[in-house]
């Protein structure tokens, strides 16, 4: 919740719930460059972006059950909710309407809360999740906003079936997370891109089955009616009906990106075999935490790169051009001090 400057900490006591957590890496979330240019007109400055948070625990409130020195944990996109709600009573503290994000959010003291481009954070324990061991914190942070967010909705929509088909549409930070998600569960998986440069890795390192690329109309006539479901990752505005039409009668499309503008969808697209059309927001604490132990037992990971915190405005430029395979990292534990030390002299 707060981002107190390290030598700070001492002076400011710690509440009765609260974990203090010291960041180790931050990944960048696609977010983070919307929210730092203002796209989404609700900026806050100064802000501290980042919500996919791992690190070490460095001292916890009287009152932590869950947590002690030392555990391996993660932050993702919520460090707040109002936790008396139907939502959060049933474990779905994402869908409440008292959320409050990781960054850029009054917290309910008051407080702007500041995400994971920092050396610590302090947050309630019921919003932090026990790193499971064997997954590196590097390679696991992009797991607290991209895996959770493909992960809820597969689980929700039931599309995680052995032997099902999915299609996973763009295959950016969220996409390749689906990817492995879905050849984790036992089904076939197609990558449907506008990239045709990203079917070799799709296929040999990713292991999805299929590759399509969405402007090729025979590739898409081949596979129309195949699929029992989409996750739909893409932000931009594009056809809709040659997507819902590749979703087998009964089959569902899930939207977890966000197109600036309204999206055009010809009812009959859906309504002629019975579609469905939904929608999908990161998921709540439970389900992470359990995305997180499934993670590890199936050893899904993101594909990183990881990055010093001097690096950070360059990998936002990149991160602009989609030049990112398929998620930036930075190291905070080595490399943020020494960045703010040259920065200050
Ligand atoms: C912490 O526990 C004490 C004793 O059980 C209780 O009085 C106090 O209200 C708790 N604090 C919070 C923030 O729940
Ligand atoms: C139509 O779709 C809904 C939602 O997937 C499903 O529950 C229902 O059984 C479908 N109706 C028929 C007749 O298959
Ligand atoms: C887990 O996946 C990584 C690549 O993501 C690979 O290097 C490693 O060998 C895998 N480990 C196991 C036990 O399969
Ligand atoms: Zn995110
Ligand atoms: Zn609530």
């Amino acid at each position: 919740r707060r981002s107190p400057d390290m030598h700070l900490t001492n002076h400011i006591s710690t509440g009765d719930d609260d974990v203090v957590i010291k960041i180790l890496y931050c990944g960048i979330c696609h977010s983070d460059l919307h929210s730092i240019k203002n796209d989404w007109k609700n900026a806050k400055y100064p802000m501290v972006p980042g919500h996919e948070i791992t690190g070490e625990v460095n001292e916890v409130g009287k009152n932590v059950t869950k947590f002690k020195t030392g555990d391996r944990v993660g932050v993702g996109c919520m460090v707040n909710s109002c936790q008396s709600c139907e939502s959060c009573n049933k474990g779905f503290e994402n869908l409440c309407l008292g959320i409050i994000p990781t960054y850029n959010l009054v917290d309910l003291d008051g407080t702007i809360t500041y995400g994971g481009y920092s050396s610590m954070v302090v947050v309630h324990e019921r919003f932090v999740v026990r790193f499971p061991d064997t997954i590196p914190l590097e390679k696991g942070a992009p797991l607290l906003c991209a895996g959770i967010t493909v992960y809820s909705p597969m689980k929700y929509h039931g599309l995680n079936i052995p032997g099902m088909h999915l299609g996973v549409l763009g295959l950016g930070g969220l996409g390749h997370v689906a990817v492995k998600f879905g050849k984790a569960f036992g089904m076939k998986v197609t990558v449907i891109s506008s990239s045709p440069g990203k079917k070799q890795e799709a296929l040999e390192r990713l292991g999805a089955d299929a590759f399509i690329v969405g402007k090729n109309d025979e590739e898409m006539k081949a596979a129309m009616s195949t699929m029992d479901g989409i996750i739909n990752t893409v932000s931009a505005n594009i056809p809709m009906a040659p997507l819902l039409g590749l979703l087998k009668p009964n089959g569902k499309m899930i939207m977890v990106g966000l197109p600036e503008k309204p999206m055009e969808i010809p009812p009959f697209a859906l309504v002629a075999t019975n579609k469905t059309l939904a929608g999908s927001l990161i998921g709540g604490m439970r389900d992470t935490q359990e995305m997180l132990d499934l993670a590890a037992k199936h050893n899904v990971t993101a594909d990183i790169e990881v990055i010093g915190a001097e690096y950070v405005n360059t990998a936002m430029e990149r991160l602009a051009k989609a030049d990112v395979r398929y998620r930036f990292v930075i190291d905070i534990g080595n490399t943020l001090d020494k960045a703010a030390a040259t920065t200050t002299e």
